[in-house]
């Protein structure tokens, strides 16, 4: 109204008019920001959480409810908060985007916290893991996992299964110390002990000296957290060239140890490895199988994993809420409806919760296994609807 009074001179109306017809143009879109690991050493988080929003639109049709789904992706590189903020604030005030999304790693989810109550932007994250993010924002959600979620029924399930000693190993930030705070509170409370632990560097670690520690203080089991991908497959490397499976040492981990990206480049060392997450491309579903060939249809080099999984669902949540709104994405609105959505996912039923906004969902105990030549985590023991016990911790 404002700026049509302003521009009401003959000139004006042409120019308020012009003005009219962009805005309008652009309305017929509906934006998405993505804040992704494209690249440097976490670049498959990217690759794997862009192809797997991608994977979604290719196989639903890029518009709804009259509006063309537009991605913008955005590079972060590797854990960089201050970049993650500064390409917010672009995605928000420049390109004027209805959603952001995207996040591989916990401290480039946290850093767009301000950002998204500020510009009262959903923000919906495809991985990022720590307990504490989505507490950072009323306008954040996600549908991934939390690693508290993931790793309790791994404490459990261990010391039910007869490891009775474990050494604890987790990268140094905030997914492994919630990893490693959510194992020994799980494992001691159904009767293990910890004989140890250590923190690893998040960038370039060498992790032979860590996994000598474990070897030399002759645990059951070493449980581990390190992000997916390559941190995942220098663990394995420095596990088998120091012997720690000869010495009768198991390895526990959360599933981000043998994601789908890289599981066969682990080895048959990594054959029997007992992880516990909320996917397996061997999940066996008719939404996985959609999943898994809606993936292929754009990339068939990469198996899909988690983080694939994390893009395809925030996309489902997307076309949700612009269905739902018919297309007018208004911000409190959207939030409203987000709380307490189902989302029939690849990896089983998924719920947010409305008072977290975080996501409800079955935790798998699985094993590595060779499956028609290639290596598979095989699911075999299901806790369902698992909620975040970090957020009940923190209460
Ligand atoms: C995280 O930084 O939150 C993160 C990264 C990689 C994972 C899991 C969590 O595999």
């Amino acid at each position: 109204m404002i700026r049509l009074k302003r521009f009401a001179t003959r000139a004006g109306v042409a120019l308020a008019t012009a003005l009219v017809a962009s805005t309008a143009g652009a309305a017929d879109t509906i934006k998405v920001g993505i804040i992704a690991e494209m690249t440097g050493a976490f670049a498959d988080f990217g690759q794997q959480m862009t192809t797997g929003a991608k994977a979604y639109m290719k196989a639903n049709g890029d518009t709804v409810a009259g509006k063309k789904i537009e991605l913008i992706i955005k590079d972060v590189g590797g854990p960089s908060p201050d970049v993650s903020k500064r390409l917010a604030q672009e995605l928000v005030v420049k390109d004027n985007v209805d959603f952001i999304a995207g996040f591989g790693l916990t401290p480039n989810a946290m850093a767009v916290a301000p950002i998204s109550t500020e510009a009262k932007k959903p923000t919906i994250i495809m991985n990022a893991a720590t307990s504490v993010i989505t507490t950072r924002s009323p306008y954040m959600t996600r549908v991934s996992m939390t690693l508290p979620q993931v790793t309790a029924p791994l404490g459990e399930w261990a010391a039910k299964n007869g490891i009775k000693k474990v050494y604890t190993a987790v990268s140094d930030y905030g997914p492994g110390t919630d990893a490693e705070a959510a194992f020994k509170k799980s494992f001691t409370a159904a009767g293990g002990q910890i004989v140890g632990d250590v923190r690893m560097p998040l960038t370039n670690p060498d992790y032979g000296p860590f996994v000598q520690r474990i070897k030399d203080s002759k645990p059951d089991a070493a449980f581990v957290f390190v992000p997916a991908g390559q941190s995942a497959v220098g663990f394995m490397k420095a596990y088998s060239e120091r012997g720690l499976a000869a010495a009768g040492i198991k390895l526990i981990a959360t599933g981000d140890m043998t994601d789908d990206g890289v599981i066969d480049a682990l080895g048959n060392e990594a054959i029997g490895v007992i992880t516990t997450h909320h996917y397996s491309a061997a999940h066996d579903s008719p939404e996985n199988k959609a999943f898994l060939a809606a993936y292929a249809s754009i990339d068939t080099t990469h198996r899909p994993n988690f983080m694939a999984v994390g893009g395809y669902d925030a996309m489902a949540m997307i076309y949700s809420l612009v269905k739902q709104l018919n297309g007018n994405i208004d911000p409190d609105k959207a939030m409203a409806l987000i709380k307490g959505m189902k989302i029939a996912s690849p990896r089983g039923p998924v719920e947010i919760e409305a008072d977290t906004r975080d996501v409800t969902q079955n935790v798998y105990v699985r094993e590595v296994k060779r499956v028609d030549g290639k290596l598979y985590n095989v699911e075999f023991f299901t806790t369902p609807a698992v909620k975040d016990p970090g957020k009940e911790a923190a209460k």
